[in-house]
């Protein structure tokens, strides 16, 4: 009788783990691998611009005041999300964002379209007192981002570390970092931030 390999598999836990382990990676790497080299999500869409040195340091003040928490930037291609948000999201607008804010946790509103949506004096009143503008919200306030002020100590080194990952700064762009945030408050960083966000999609 011929020996039956297929039994042998069923029979022994570890080479079936292995064998599983080979199968699904083979099945990931068929899918990951093509996007790798996709110009779809490998280039930046036409009218994108890396953040400029406030945005990049109200784009940090967003992560560590845990705004991610509550709000995602991603805008999914369904219908009830577009008619709300606007356009769905696309791969090229995040190939220099590092590391991605997509999210999914939506406590609040998805804000990947939400740049100019709103004037700054608005935003400026919401995070300092979201239920001035919206009564029934129940975001926390952030009074202090207002009394902040940046020093712009890091700023330099954090576009240097973007483009290193490929974000196109130039030389002028870092050299100017730190003066162009000295003296503003986290607010204004913060602001400035939220207004670019969505807005290089035409
Ligand atoms: C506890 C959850 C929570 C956290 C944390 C939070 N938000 Fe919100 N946010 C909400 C909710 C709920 C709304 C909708 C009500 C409103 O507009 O205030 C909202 C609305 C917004 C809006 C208006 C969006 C729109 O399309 O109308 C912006 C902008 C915003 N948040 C920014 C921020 C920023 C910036 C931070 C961090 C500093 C933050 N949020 C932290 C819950 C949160």
């Amino acid at each position: 009788m011929q020996k039956n390999h297929h039994e042998k598999v069923e029979k022994s836990v570890g080479l079936l783990g292995v064998l599983t382990i080979v199968a699904i990676s083979f099945g990931t790497l068929v899918q990951i691998t093509p996007l790798m080299f996709m110009e779809e999500t490998t280039q930046p869409i036409d009218g994108l611009k890396p953040y400029t040195a406030l945005q990049m340091e109200g784009r940090d003040i967003f992560i560590r005041e845990g705004c991610t928490n509550c709000h995602s930037q991603m805008v999914r291609p369904f219908r009830a999300e577009v008619e709300r948000y606007g356009h769905y999201s696309v791969a090229g607008e995040s190939v220099w964002e590092h590391p991605f804010l997509w999210g999914s946790k939506r406590t609040g509103p998805d804000l990947a379209r939400v740049g100019q949506r709103y004037s700054d004096d608005w935003h400026y009143a919401h995070l300092m007192d979201p239920r001035s503008v919206v009564p029934q919200s129940n975001m926390p306030a952030y009074p202090w981002l207002d009394a902040n002020l940046l020093d712009g100590k890091y700023t330099a080194k954090k576009l240097e570390i973007f483009r290193k990952f490929g974000v196109p700064y130039t030389d002028e762009d870092i050299a100017g970092a730190a003066e162009a945030v000295q003296g503003k408050t986290e607010m204004e960083a913060l602001i400035a931030y939220l207004q670019s966000l969505g807005t290089a999609l035409k």
